[in-house]
């Protein structure tokens, strides 16, 4: 992300911070530039740099219409996970060890967004976070076997494992090998084991994550992870388009 890149506002993009006239120190933001330097496609896009808490709008959320899953309407629930996602803001700054989320709705309800939003207000205070579309991120890992690639699939699994923060966007119905899976599988479980925050976001229900990425991923997502819900009658992005041209 840019703005923890060269324009870091604590070192200025030195990467080093003076502490008196003897002494310095590396800057926080290095280690974000670790994470950014390994994973290419770790960067926040401008749309998703767009995604704040404070342009979150309710009004996609019916006060009407309520989720089966748990019988709260539409707003309810989107409120209660809005809510979520700033406390975990707020946790991970007391608490590296704090729970993680997983986001879970159709197409279209907001769930990227609020994970961006998440993303952004930790970059801002300087904390390290790898943002990665899950189909992204294993073609990250595969393209190591590249030897022309500078990172060992070693480096980028160490780094999705021990990362601060890993917001994994998009755990969806995509096509898991084997392969996939056990790469998933070893990034979930080591941070479970060793209790790091995770953001998931997902359009699958729990009995479908558990056909896709397999069950014992999906039990240990369980243990680390507090559910939310979001769900809309129509997809946000429907809606906005709807909106502007209507406009017009
Ligand atoms: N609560 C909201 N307020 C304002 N804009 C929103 C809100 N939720 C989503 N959007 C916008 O609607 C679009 C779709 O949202 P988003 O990408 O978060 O959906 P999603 O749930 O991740 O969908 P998918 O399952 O397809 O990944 C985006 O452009 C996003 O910025
Ligand atoms: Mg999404
Ligand atoms: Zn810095």
């Amino acid at each position: 992300m840019e703005r923890n890149g060269d324009n870091c506002p604590i070192c200025n993009g030195r990467g080093i911070v003076i502490i008196d006239t003897e002494r310095a120190a590396p800057c926080k933001c290095m280690a974000q530039k670790k994470v950014q330097a390994r994973f290419r496609n770790a960067k926040i896009s401008r749309e998703m740099l767009n995604c704040r808490f404070n342009q979150f709008s309710s009004r996609y959320y019916s006060k009407n219409l309520r989720d089966h899953f748990n019988g709260k309407t539409y707003y309810d629930n989107a409120a209660t996970a809005f809510a979520a996602a700033q406390k975990f803001v707020r946790d991970v700054r007391e608490n590296p060890h704090a729970d993680g989320l997983i986001l879970t709705g159709p197409v279209g309800s907001g769930k990227t967004f609020l994970a961006c939003a998440i993303a952004n207000a930790l970059l801002e205070e300087g904390r390290e976070v790898l943002f990665m579309v899950v189909p992204d991120l294993l073609d990250q890992i595969r393209a190591t076997y590249d030897h022309a690639n500078s990172y060992t699939e070693q480096d980028l699994m160490d780094t999705a494992r021990e990362v601060g923060v890993l917001i994994l966007d998009d755990l969806g119905a995509h096509n898991y090998t084997d392969w996939a899976r056990n790469k998933l599988y070893s990034i979930i479980n080591y941070r479970l084991n060793n209790a790091l925050p995770t953001v998931i976001t997902t359009n699958l229900d729990l009995a479908e994550l558990e056909e896709y990425v397999g069950e014992r991923t999906t039990s240990r997502i369980v243990q680390m992870c507090k559910i939310h819900r979001l769900v809309v009658e129509t997809d946000i992005r429907i809606t906005k388009r709807r909106e502007k041209d209507s406009a017009h």
